[in-house]
């Protein structure tokens, strides 16, 4: 079974972007959770848009010591090799 979250040093989020930001459902999680001295890298779908004020918007949602980053839009087609090449090249 996955870990839990409470478990979790990085945590992945992946959302659509909705009106240029993340839908308003990934604040609510991001407030619902501790996730002090936890990571967090974000992934997005879109039709064009890139992260632009994405994770600042979601910056007040979390505990200053959380670490929010920006991870890839992953529109078209995305390979698991490659994404796991790219997460594996965040050094986490
Ligand atoms: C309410 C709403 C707002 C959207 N706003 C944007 C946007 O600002 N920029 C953008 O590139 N795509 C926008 N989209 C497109 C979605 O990001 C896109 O459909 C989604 O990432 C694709 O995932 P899906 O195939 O699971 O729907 C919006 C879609 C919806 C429904």
């Amino acid at each position: 079974m996955d870990a839990p979250v409470a478990e979790a040093d990085v945590i992945f989020v992946d959302f659509p972007i909705w009106w240029y930001v993340a839908p308003h459902i990934i604040n609510s999680f991001l407030t619902a959770h501790d996730f002090s001295g936890k990571t967090i890298v974000l992934f997005a779908t879109s039709g064009g848009s890139d992260f632009g004020r994405t994770q600042d918007e979601l910056e007040d949602s979390v505990y200053g010591t959380t670490h929010l980053m920006e991870g890839q839009i992953l529109n078209g087609k995305q390979g698991k090799e490659e994404l796991v090449e790219y997460v594996n090249s965040l050094a986490l």
